[in-house]
């Protein structure tokens, strides 16, 4: 199963620091071989990115989309329209839009229908807080997360997912899980996909570990056959080091 790395830029990088970015990675392009590498810009970057990334092998992906096809929403973007410019993936469910934002699982399990609809693949993040992690009930909450969000879906479909294991408390605090403890969520998160999907479907569905990945740390979470790659804020800002993370994820994988 090919490897996924995406940078996620949140609410950063106006259009000039997108070309910038774009320039600089294309170079390395070849250097990442047998890794899907994803940039995930804003959306007011998302027409230039999709010029530079055109002809690569570099993918695009969106942060988030609006779970109806087109209507009187003022202020949101629809999945078609991504689709339209190029847009592969698109992000759902991201913990700040969880928790800053407030969107519900219900709202997510919406968001996730809406973008297959529209012919996009979802990376639907899961992921407990440290408090939900210190109780015990992290377990709990990821499989509530996940079956919330694959509700409904046809077993066909939960194939294009790609899943996103992000624990709160690591998302841009420079204190990434353990990788012991990472590779216990995602070996779980398996199992629910497992269950929800059946074993042949859930195989193919990739998890990304997410929270403060840097290029020293990448390897030792990819090492691990549970985790099929990473969801990057901070270390993607930068085409040099994220450069060189996609590079330690791949090498640590041939190791
Ligand atoms: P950091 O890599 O900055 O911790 O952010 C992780 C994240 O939220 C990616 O979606």
């Amino acid at each position: 199963m090919e490897m996924i790395i995406a940078a996620n830029w949140k609410m950063h990088k106006k259009t000039g620091d997108t070309a910038e970015f774009c320039r600089a990675i294309l170079k390395d392009q070849q250097l990442f071989k047998g890794v899907e590498v994803l940039i995930c810009p804003p959306y007011t970057s998302l027409p230039l990115a999709a010029e530079f990334l055109n002809d690569s092998s570099l993918k695009l992906g969106a942060q988030d989309l609006h779970w109806e096809q087109e209507g009187a929403f003022t202020g949101e973007i629809a999945g078609p329209m991504l689709a339209d410019l190029g847009v592969e993936y698109v992000i759902i469910g991201h913990s700040e839009r969880r928790h800053i934002i407030g969107e519900s699982n219900n709202r997510i399990r919406s968001k996730v229908k809406a973008a297959l609809e529209a012919g996009l693949k979802p990376i639907l993040c899961v992921g407990e807080t440290e408090a939900e992690r210190e109780q015990g009930s992290a377990n709990s909450v990821i499989s509530e997360q996940l079956l919330a969000a694959l509700e409904g879906l046809a077993p066909g479909d939960m194939e294009e997912l790609v899943i996103a294991y992000e624990p709160v408390w690591a998302i841009g605090t420079g204190k990434a899980a353990q990788p012991g403890d990472a590779d216990a969520a995602c070996s779980f998160i398996r199992e629910v996909l497992q269950n929800a999907a059946g074993p042949e479907r859930a195989q193919k569905i990739r998890i990304q570990y997410g929270g403060s990945v840097k290029v020293d740390n990448i390897g030792s979470f990819v090492e691990f056959a549970s985790i099929q790659g990473a969801l990057v804020g901070g270390a993607s800002m930068q085409p040099d080091s994220f450069s060189a993370l996609i590079q330690a994820a791949r090498k640590a994988v041939q190791n």
